[in-house]
């Protein structure tokens, strides 16, 4: 699986250590998109890098880190088909998966401890999506206008 993350200034510290997570498994092929260090960057920019990437097809899924997790989900979800899940614990992951086949996991590097999101990461990426009555329900969410 090929992932994509980038984060923020906020969520730096807490990719860093994803990539190490990440680093320990062989189905994970990553592609680290930045920010480097913590100097501060715009969470728009780096959200709409990832999203672009991601659905031009150059990763399977992707992950993203802000301060909260919020602005970064916010700018995500702007874009038509994907769906990114701001998670705070292992059952939110995995219902994410199952329910949302969310495609892009967001977490907050000044909320969530890192062994928290190494849990949150393991279901994340271990979970398949349900289908069946969900896969209408996101076709649903495409097809919203203003
Ligand atoms: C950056 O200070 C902070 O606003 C950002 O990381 C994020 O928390 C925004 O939602």
């Amino acid at each position: 699986m090929r992932i994509l993350l980038a984060s923020d200034h906020g969520g730096s510290d807490l990719k860093s250590a994803l990539v190490a997570f990440m680093g320990e498994r062989d189905d994970v092929e990553l592609v680290d998109l930045g920010c480097d260090g913590t100097c501060s960057v715009d969470y728009p920019d780096f959200a709409a890098q990832l999203c672009r990437k991601l659905l031009a097809g150059e990763g399977d899924r992707g992950i993203l880190v802000c301060g909260t997790g919020i602005g970064i989900s916010i700018a995500a979800n702007r874009f038509s088909n994907i769906r990114a899940a701001l998670c705070h614990d292992e059952f939110g992951a995995r219902m994410s998966r199952q329910h949302n086949d969310a495609n892009v996991l967001v977490l907050g590097g000044r909320t969530t401890g890192i062994e928290v999101a190494q849990g949150i990461l393991n279901m994340w990426l271990d979970t398949e999506f349900d289908g069946g009555r969900h896969q209408g329900r996101i076709e649903k969410i495409e097809k919203i206008a203003d």
